[in-house]
């Protein structure tokens, strides 16, 4: 009898390392193609208005300029509903740094050059992009979704409000009640590979070599937009240099690298520059939360309230879901969760790791860190105290919850036990010292739209097709990984193929989604192999040229139980007494994330995701000037992000289970459930260091020097 391999489970090394070291990896921008063209867009320099006048002669007498590009002369669209994708197609500016035209040269240094001498002339109309929870314009959205964007949705987004029982009467006669506000600022998504787009047409079949985080959604975006039939584009996107939500979505730059290698009936090459990427493929939106929570004096909440004022545009109606992490955290009868949103005229948000639930839980976490202050208890014993036995709002169990189990074995790694409860109590030379802990959780959905193909090659050796995307997360390997054990060989028996919209259709890498969709229609498919099991059992070498197709079957146990990963971070800080400095000297996180497929990747993303929510705890901000709409740090001197400097000891571990229900693998997803409560983890040890409670992100030394 075959003795089936064991894959999953073992830290393999990446299968994709060794391409990336060499420099052989190749990444949309690098495509050889034939004489190719460069592209460098012209950006509106108002918030709001339109377009009145185009002088582009100075540049038109450049040698090597091709062509300048406006709305005057640009193709139409097939579909232009999509405020965001229809670039071109009006006079009308909707917000500062919006693509108002493009120039295309025979070299990129040429367009570039050429762009700044195109003069633009705009009619301003007054401008809005001041987020205050004073505003009449305030509205609810139908879902606080996310993924409910406009030409890309997936599915449903949860509703925009709950409520249960009689939350205000239940705070009124609460023993114990907190209510505090806290905001988060804008923060952007800066992978190391900027948004690129290589469009090439032949004929009317158009290739997009395009920096994405889901193939076939940016094919399916990108026909819809151009009018054309999905099999006649053609999107490429073998490795990805991050993306951090900001490359699922396609944005208006493929769009435009499509119109302009369609103008100039050569191939073009467009990829965006840092600043660039302040305006133009997202961000996260910033956020005023109020919340409010009740106790009884045993420290059992009776009443929590989390009340969510959001940023959206008025080009776009984008909804962050800020407040849903609160429907499944605590044990309380009275309970509201409402989300609202402010139209600003502001470049479109987008999502961004962990969206809602990264500023929902530093909101929630800083605030039970405060009420169990008030009720005297030990933050960890205090969210034990308050462990729900089923997801709060729906009554439903979880398919696994070892939430209990990260915050005691956090606490033992930590060394939490003998801390001192009270605030200031510890300094070290000019330094006050602090602990301070939050939980964690994202969900844990599987996508639909997934199909994978396997065949059967020569010497039992399999290829595996599915059009999934690998940012840098470890895709390649934990895929193969799966492949390998479902289908009872070692993984040098499988040669996966991913990142190219001519394989079988897959969800895009978002929500934490992409290991349960895409492994699952893998596990599905292997089933399905002919002869596949006469294989495994009896040792006999299936035929070559044998395939399996299949279409990955719904998961009827989704609708039973409430799924999402889980964790509890800890974090200790040192804070100047004079200057206000913050250092964090040690984070430790423990996750519940299922069974892990491949322990190296997973803890690199988990680590990755703790450095992401110390950034945010102290470093991100995007800073809007209200005069002339835009964000004024767009490089990396202004906009900060945490470096080598910044990171100490860093510990990720996790719980080792499997989840009966969520997959055939027993997984849960990781890449998001690590950058929340890392931040309010962070307050909390300010706090415990300092007694000043900031609640007001990100945490800079101005706020410690009261
Ligand atoms: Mo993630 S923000 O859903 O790529």
């Amino acid at each position: 009898m075959t003795v089936l391999s064991h894959a999953v489970g073992t830290p393999l090394d990446r299968l994709d390392g060794p391409d990336k070291v060499r420099g052989t990896a190749t990444y949309a921008f690098e495509h050889p193609l034939d004489r190719p063209a460069y592209l460098y867009p012209l950006q509106a320099t108002i918030a709001a208005g339109h377009v009145t006048g185009i002088d582009a002669a100075a540049a038109h007498a450049e040698p090597g300029v091709l062509a300048v590009l406006t709305h005057h002369n640009a193709p139409r669209l097939a579909w232009a509903d999509d405020a965001e994708l229809a670039v071109l197609q009006t006079d009308e500016i909707a917000y500062r740094g919006q693509i108002v035209g493009a120039v295309i040269a025979e070299t990129p240094e040429i367009a570039r050059h050429a762009a700044h001498l195109v003069r633009l002339d705009c009619a301003e109309r007054a401008h809005d992009v001041e987020l205050r929870s004073d505003r009449d314009d305030l509205y609810k959205p139908q879902h606080a979704a996310l993924f409910g964007q406009g030409g890309g949705d997936l599915m449903d987004g949860p509703p925009a409000d709950s409520a249960m029982g009689e939350v205000d009467a239940a705070l009124a006669a609460a023993e114990v009640t907190l209510d505090a506000t806290y905001t988060t600022p804008m923060n952007f998504h800066n992978p190391m590979e900027p948004h690129t787009a290589v469009a090439a047409w032949n004929d009317d079949e158009l290739t997009v070599y395009c920096s994405t985080q889901g193939v076939t959604m940016s094919r399916d975006l990108l026909a819809a937009v151009l009018g054309l039939e999905p099999q006649r584009v053609h999107v490429v996107s073998s490795h990805v240099g991050g993306a951090f939500g900001s490359k699922v979505y396609c944005h208006a730059y493929a769009v435009l690298a499509a119109m302009a290698a369609q103008f100039v009936r050569r191939p073009v090459k467009f990829a965006l520059t840092r600043r660039q990427m302040f305006s133009l493929v997202g961000y996260r939106p910033a956020t005023i939360q109020r919340i409010r929570l009740g106790a009884d004096t045993r420290g059992h909440l009776t009443a929590i309230a989390h009340d969510v004022i959001a940023q959206t545009t008025k080009a776009k109606g984008y909804a962050e879901q800020v407040a849903v992490c609160t429907r499944v955290m605590y044990a309380a009868p009275h309970r509201r969760t409402t989300h609202r949103l402010a139209p600003l005229d502001l470049p479109v948000p987008t999502i961004m790791r962990a969206p809602g639930d990264a500023e929902g839980m530093f909101a929630l976490e800083s605030a039970m860190d405060e009420m169990a202050a008030t009720c005297g208890l030990d933050p960890v014993e205090f969210r034990i105290r308050n462990e729900p036995a089923v997801d709060p709002e729906t009554g439903r169990s979880f398919s696994s919850r070892h939430l209990v189990a990260c915050l005691r074995d956090g606490a033992r790694r930590f060394g939490w036990q003998g801390r001192n409860f009270f605030p200031r109590a510890r300094r070290d030379r000019g330094w006050l010292v602090g602990t301070g802990v939050a939980a964690s959780t994202y969900p844990s959905p599987r996508f639909p739209g997934n199909v994978t193909t396997i065949r059967v090659g020569p010497d039992g050796h399999f290829t595996v097709l599915i059009a999934a995307a690998d940012l840098g997360t470890g895709t390649w390997t934990a895929l193969t990984q799966i492949a390998a054990d479902a289908l009872g060989v070692t993984v040098d028996d499988v040669e996966l193929r991913i990142g190219d919209a001519e394989l079988p259709r897959a969800s895009p890498a978002g929500s934490s989604s992409g290991i349960n969709s895409w492994g699952t229609s893998i596990v599905e498919t292997a089933r399905r192999l002919p002869a596949l099991l006469e294989f495994q059992h009896g040792g006999v070498v299936p035929q070559q040229g044998l395939e399996a197709t299949a279409d990955m079957p719904d998961n009827p146990d989704a609708a039973r139980y409430a799924m999402h990963s889980f964790g509890a971070q800890f974090a200790e800080v040192r804070v100047h007494a004079d200057t206000g400095e913050v250092r964090v000297p040690r984070l430790l996180g423990v996750f519940d994330a299922g069974r892990v497929i491949n322990p190296k990747t997973c803890r690199s993303q988990l680590l990755g995701g703790m450095t992401m929510g110390l950034s945010m705890a102290l470093h991100e901000q995007g800073v809007v000037d209200p005069r002339f709409g835009h964000v004024v740090n767009q490089d990396f001197a202004e906009y900060h992000i945490a470096s080598n400097a910044d990171v100490d000891s860093m510990e990720a571990y996790w719980v080792d289970t499997e989840d009966p229900y969520t997959n055939p693998m027993g997984a849960k997803g990781v890449g998001e459930v690590c950058i929340v409560g890392t931040a309010a983890a962070i307050a909390n040890a300010v706090h415990h260091a300092t007694g000043i409670r900031v609640r007001d992100l990100p945490i800079t030394l101005d706020k410690l020097l009261q």
